[in-house]
């Protein structure tokens, strides 16, 4: 494998889903990873991620000096270059020109890095440092306009630098580039393969597992049902999965969800917990509170499901627990995450938790699922928050308001899907009910009722979001069927804000 040693930067989530889809396995440590714990995974290779810090900053992470002696092949980038250059006495520096976008490497040396390239390849920048003079023992490899030397190379040693990001889809020639590196130079082999990962995590989990039942909250959506496929397959009927209807779930979701485990053979026991969510949530407004609410109600319903020695599982992802390096330098805490809550935390302790795609990215789960056979419709479903309707309702949440936002969500997405746009153009889209109330003129009569606003965006992630420019005969459709057939609605608005500065959901 490879192994990421992490500086900070944004992007080291990407170099390793990078070197990934070459089929080579990759691990993100921190920085100030021990050399023991490096050596454990015993990599072919060591990629040094870039960063936002200065190397000369107070506190800047800096490379450990027992890495180099490690022997092995390494690719600085950004930070990571500079941290290589400054930790050889090379010279970093501010320059007066900051490179951010794209750029053109030049003058390219021949290289084992460059193997595929031919000449010119447009690249992409993003720094304010940059080594302006080479540390001892080090060549220049290539130039940008702007960079002198923008790719550097050790005399003796499989060491490289890189100023610009090779795993940005900017960079023409990134996967070359970053393939040249893990397989040409460190020679790693292509082990990472989903339907190999499938074989050999089924098989690992019957290990793990053994003879003890296993408890999974199911939602229906990708991450739990592909969880569910997985243990199925490994402990077949070991495995209880429970779908726990809170009251908040969309028109006929639960029953549509329980259809799909049936088909997908899995059995599923649905718990009708609706009340117990609905009474604590009488009368509170705030989005945080009623998220309290709804996570701790939560958990108390799933735990009684849970008997004595029995195992929870968990559809942890990658993601979620990367040991992270803040802005503010290195730190090997794990991220705080949703469903790291203390009853959770003390099943962990002891060994009675199991997160079988704890070292998946989101791309990866829907990669699993389909080997797992697992429709399209369900691998490619639309995101639904944990809270579900109780943050599409602004305001108090009831069962009234519950019964005029679930139509008039239905209609939205049916002419989405009657469209053809729920897939390919929408990543989510789901109406909202506004706590206001308008006028209007229905036959003769006056109107003062609910406003319901439709909010739909296209996104890759979900951390960056921009309004879907849905055509306007569609909103048009809906927002008149909304308005005929859902009693108590009698205006419909379109959201056209775009994440940051706003966000997705409304609360
Ligand atoms: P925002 O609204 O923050 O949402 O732009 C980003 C993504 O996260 C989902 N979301 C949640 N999911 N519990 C969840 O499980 C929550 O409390 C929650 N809040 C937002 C949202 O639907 C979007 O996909």
């Amino acid at each position: 494998m490879i192994v990421i040693l992490d500086f900070g930067s944004q992007y080291n989530q990407l170099i390793a889903r990078k070197v990934r889809a070459l089929g080579v396995p990759a691990q993100i440590l921190p920085c100030t990873a021990s050399i023991e714990r490096i050596r454990e995974l015993e990599p072919k290779g060591l990629i040094l991620s870039g960063g936002p810090a200065s190397v000369h900053a107070e506190g800047a992470p800096q490379l450990n000096p027992e890495v180099p002696a490690l022997g092995l092949p390494i690719l600085g980038i950004c930070y990571g270059m500079q941290a290589l250059a400054h930790a050889g006495a090379g010279q970093v520096k501010p320059t007066q020109l900051r490179e951010y976008g794209q750029a053109h490497l030049l003058d390219m040396a021949d290289d084992p890095l460059f193997v595929g390239l031919d000449g010119r390849t447009r690249v992409w920048m993003s720094h304010r440092d940059s080594v302006v003079g080479l540390p001892e023992g080090w060549h220049g490899l290539a130039r940008t306009e702007n960079c002198p030397h923008a790719v550097m190379r050790h005399n003796e040693h499989p060491w490289w630098g890189l100023q610009f990001h090779p795993e940005v889809h900017h960079t023409e020639a990134g996967e070359t580039i970053l393939a040249n590196f893990a397989k040409r130079i460190c020679g790693a082999a292509e082990t990472w393969h989903m339907d190999s990962w499938v074989e050999h995590h089924v098989s690992a989990l019957h290990a793990e597992i053994g003879e003890r039942h296993v408890v999974a909250a199911v939602s229906g959506g990708v991450d739990s049902t592909v969880m569910a496929s997985l243990l199925h397959r490994a402990i077949g009927e070991r495995l209880t999965c429970v779908f726990i209807d809170n009251g908040l779930l969309r028109l006929h979701e639960s029953e549509e969800v329980m259809a799909n485990f049936e088909r997908l053979g899995i059995p599923t026991r649905l718990i009708d917990a609706g009340e117990r969510f609905l009474s604590p949530l009488q009368g509170v407004e705030d989005p945080e509170a009623k998220r309290k609410i709804i996570g701790r109600v939560f958990i108390e319903v799933l735990f009684e499901q849970i008997a004595e020695g029995d195992l929870l599982a968990q559809g942890t992802l990658y993601p979620d627990v990367i040991e992270s390096v803040s802005t503010h330098g290195p730190s090997a805490t794990i991220k705080t995450h949703h469903n790291r809550v203390p009853e959770v935390l003390a099943m962990m302790e002891q060994g009675r938790v199991v997160e079988p795609m704890r070292e998946l990215f989101k791309d990866e789960v829907r990669q699993v699922g389909a080997e797992l056979g697992i429709p399209r419709e369900i691998l490619w479903r639309h995101p639904f928050p944990g809270p579900g309707l109780a943050v599409r309702i602004l305001g108090d949440v009831t069962p009234e308001r519950l019964a005029v936002l679930r139509p008039a969500d239905r209609i939205f997405i049916d002419e989405l899907r009657a469209a053809d746009l729920y897939f390919d153009a929408t990543w989510q889209a789901f109406a909202v009910l506004l706590p206001v109330r308008s006028v209007g003129v229905m036959g003769d009569e006056r109107t003062y009722e609910n406003v319901v606003a439709l909010r739909a965006v296209t996104s890759t992630d979900g951390m960056t979001a921009d309004w879907a420019r849905l055509p306007h005969e569609v909103l048009a459709r809906v927002a008149n069927r909304i308005i005929n057939e859902v009693e108590g609605v009698n205006r419909v608005v379109y959201d056209v804000s775009s994440k940051p500065p706003s966000t997705i959901e409304w609360e």
